[in-house]
């Protein structure tokens, strides 16, 4: 029986190179879809959290092409980790941290994702992070794409609706494995795969347009997605014969709200819709067969091409990871009182605290979810993506007192140690966001999740400096004990 977490667990943090990066546009980098999102910062949190908010339209787009600065795009700043990314790198160091979850931005490598060389500076950029990373000890976990794409792959092609998008995407793939094949030690191909479902702009590009059956569109992105992974890992594999890749998404555990039967089938169809068909393509690699019925409920017909079987088959992930941040209630009552919760609106669970921004705390969830994972699987898992967000306060001695963050912290990892004793194969956890960064879902810094706290507020004002809260000593004794102090 395991006793704790292996000796060789790798305890990190991950970033997205859209929130954390700025730096929009220089070194070559061209313009992409994460530069577009826009956030007036007067804009009310309960505006925030609405579809209309986080959604993307044709006009926003074309207005966001014309601004050619900062403007009310929070993304073009993030935390400046382009211009600060070797005092982040001895941040990490100083906490012991053994790996980093990055990603690189496709518009930095291909400025227009379709141009015929890639953009030397940017290549360079990311080669000096990874090998910054590797001599202070700190394995490089990548996310090949995590979420934005080169604005005019949108233009272009339709983003993720477009099957051209699959050859593009390979042959990004086949320029991060030349280019970076010797210092990746972990390769994902897609953030969230199930995004593109709950946040069509950031998961698959996609814009609604009016009369379109958008279930149809959004899943025809989605098998594009799904092949451009299986072939990028294929080719990872032939090209990096020892090389490990995973799939990811946000993973959505569901509790059902009574114990009838009706609440239960529906507990079994959320669970079905929602997660395991996305971990069932990347890991089994093959659509199952409940999902046929589902297509046929909402009119979707996925065109596919007399290969399209095998590719799926021929490129399966070898590891899993997902994003954990809150469990929900699967109910056939649709009265039932609603929460906010990541990437979706979540059933409310009467058992469970919630976060400043509504979202259900569920150490224990973790536990199950991993188990799950597990037992369908048999295949290692990572936690890559599990954290608060809250407002903080820098006190005027620099000190950031997050002890809301650190019992998170701690009741999610005694999960985690929990389901390693159960026989769960979990190898790995990073933090999501280590250091503060802009919110995905809605588009603010001052929804912090770091243990290093980033000094700029939503509008972008701010000195940019760097100052470590008390969850920042916290981890970094977590994982010098290897887990066995929390
Ligand atoms: C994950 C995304 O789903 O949730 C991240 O991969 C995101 O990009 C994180 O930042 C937290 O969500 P939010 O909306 O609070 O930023």
């Amino acid at each position: 029986m395991n006793t704790g977490f292996p000796a060789d667990f790798m305890w990190g943090g991950a970033t997205a190179a859209t929130q954390v990066e700025g730096g929009w546009n220089e070194g070559g980098k061209g313009l992409d879809t994460g530069d577009c999102r826009s956030a007036d910062p007067a804009t009310p949190r309960a505006q925030r959290r609405e579809r209309p908010f986080k959604e993307m339209t044709t006009e926003r787009m074309k207005a966001a092409i014309a601004c050619e600065d900062t403007g009310i795009y929070p993304f073009r700043w993030g935390s400046d980790q382009y211009h600060r990314w070797e005092e982040d790198l001895d941040l990490f160091a100083e906490m012991s941290m053994k790996v980093y979850r990055m990603s690189v931005s496709w518009a930095r490598i291909f400025p227009n994702g379709d141009d015929a060389e890639p953009n030397a500076e940017g290549l360079a950029y990311y080669r000096k992070v990874m090998e910054g990373c590797k001599k202070r000890g700190i394995k490089v976990f990548l996310t090949m794409l995590y979420y934005s794409i080169p604005v005019h792959l949108l233009e272009e092609y339709g983003g993720w609706t477009n099957r051209k998008m699959v050859d593009l995407y390979v042959r990004y793939a086949k320029t991060l494995y030349e280019n970076f094949g010797d210092l990746v030690d972990y390769w994902l191909p897609f953030n969230e795969m199930n995004a593109g479902r709950f946040a069509p702009f950031s998961g698959a590009a996609l814009i609604r347009h009016e009369g379109e059956n958008f279930d149809q569109v959004v899943h025809q992105a989605l098998h594009h997605e799904f092949l451009a992974s299986a072939l990028a890992i294929k080719l990872g594999h032939e090209m990096m014969p020892d090389s490990k890749f995973g799939c990811m998404i946000a993973r959505f555990c569901h509790y059902a709200g009574t114990c009838s039967p009706e609440d239960q089938l529906q507990r079994q169809h959320d669970e079905q819709y929602t997660n395991w068909f996305y971990t069932d393509v990347m890991a089994r690699g093959a659509y199952p067969s409940y999902m046929d019925r589902y297509f046929a409920l909402k009119g979707i017909e996925i065109a596919k091409d007399p290969d399209d079987d095998k590719i799926l088959r021929e490129g399966t992930a070898d590891f899993i990871s997902f994003s954990y941040y809150f469990t929900q209630v699967s109910t056939v009552n649709t009265a039932w009182e609603k929460t906010d919760g990541n990437l979706v609106v979540a059933s409310k669970n009467p058992y469970l605290p919630t976060s400043e921004w509504g979202w259900q705390e569920d150490p224990t969830g973790l536990r199950i979810t991993l188990n799950q994972l597990y037992d369908r699987y048999q295949k290692p898992l990572f936690v890559s993506e599990f954290g608060l967000g809250a407002t903080d306060v820098l006190e005027e001695d620099g000190a950031v007192h997050d002890e809301y963050r650190i019992a998170y912290l701690r009741n999610h990892i005694a999960a985690m140690r929990e389901a390693v004793i159960d026989g769960v194969d979990l190898f790995g956890c990073t933090i999501w966001g280590i250091i503060d960064l802009v919110s995905n879902g809605t588009i603010e810094m001052t929804k912090r999740y770091g243990v290093i706290y980033v000094d700029a507020d939503d509008a972008g004002e701010g000195t940019f400096d760097r100052y470590k809260k008390d969850s920042f000593y916290w981890y970094k004794h977590c994982i010098e004990t290897n887990g066995e102090v929390l």
